[in-house]
């Protein structure tokens, strides 16, 4: 068995996750990427080709991090590496804040300067992105993305696979549904349902 890790992705996420992979102490095996990956992502071997998960599992890999900043793909591969028998791991930035009552999933990204407080649960491949916030008894649900510089005030539910764009606000009490794009900046006050796309201050709905 091999204890370091596979990494997913090759693009500017990843070089992201990677850091934060070896700022935690963890050693980075490659990462798989697609037909188009470069040949290195910072100074890792870019292997091409989901292929090679099947393979690299089969030589004692079973660590991995999905670092896709796409939902719906992070999501997608996420499941088939497990399928494959990998187990997801955490990239947690030893410069984020996280509450020990605070509950997290599998395959979850914490990014500097981020507060996770009481009793919040982040589910399976959450990114929470450079210094946002995450007020108390939140929840954010599988594959949902919270920009950098978001805040969450308290009791906010963020239905799976929706994204919060760079710099968005929720009031307290809030829920945002499945699917849900808040664009970059928007303050939102009241419910949104899922797969709308809200914009502004406070956001109105772009579509649903
Ligand atoms: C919301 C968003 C997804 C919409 O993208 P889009 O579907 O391509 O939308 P368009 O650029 O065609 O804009 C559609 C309308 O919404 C407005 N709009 C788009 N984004 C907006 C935003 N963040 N705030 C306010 N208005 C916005 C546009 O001005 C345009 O208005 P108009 O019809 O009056 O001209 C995108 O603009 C956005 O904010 N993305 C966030 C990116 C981000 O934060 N990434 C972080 C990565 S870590």
């Amino acid at each position: 068995m091999r204890s370091d890790i596979v990494v997913v992705g090759a693009g500017g996420h990843a070089k992201v996750c990677i850091e934060l992979l070896r700022s935690m102490g963890e050693s980075i095996a490659c990462c798989v990427g697609g037909s188009d990956s470069p040949d290195l992502c910072l100074d890792v071997p870019v292997l091409r080709g989901d292929e090679h998960l099947v393979s690299l599992r089969a030589k004692g890999h079973f660590r991995l991090f999905v670092a896709i900043g796409s939902n719906r793909l992070r999501e997608r591969l996420g499941t088939i590496c497990v399928g494959h028998g990998y187990q997801l791991v955490n990239a947690i930035s030893p410069h984020a804040i996280i509450s020990p009552s605070a509950k997290l999933g599998r395959g979850v990204a914490v990014m500097a300067g981020v507060v996770i407080n009481a009793e919040s649960v982040i589910e399976d491949l959450a990114i929470i992105n450079t210094g946002a916030t995450v007020d108390h008894d939140c929840r954010v649900g599988q594959a949902v993305h919270i920009a950098p510089q978001c805040a969450l005030a308290g009791n906010v539910t963020i239905g799976n696979l929706s994204f919060l764009g760079v710099g968005c606000k929720v009031i307290p009490e809030i829920q945002i549904g499945e699917h849900v794009t808040v664009g970059a900046g928007g303050v939102v006050i009241c419910h949104i349902g899922s797969g709308a796309t809200v914009v502004g201050v406070p956001t109105r709905v772009l579509n649903s």
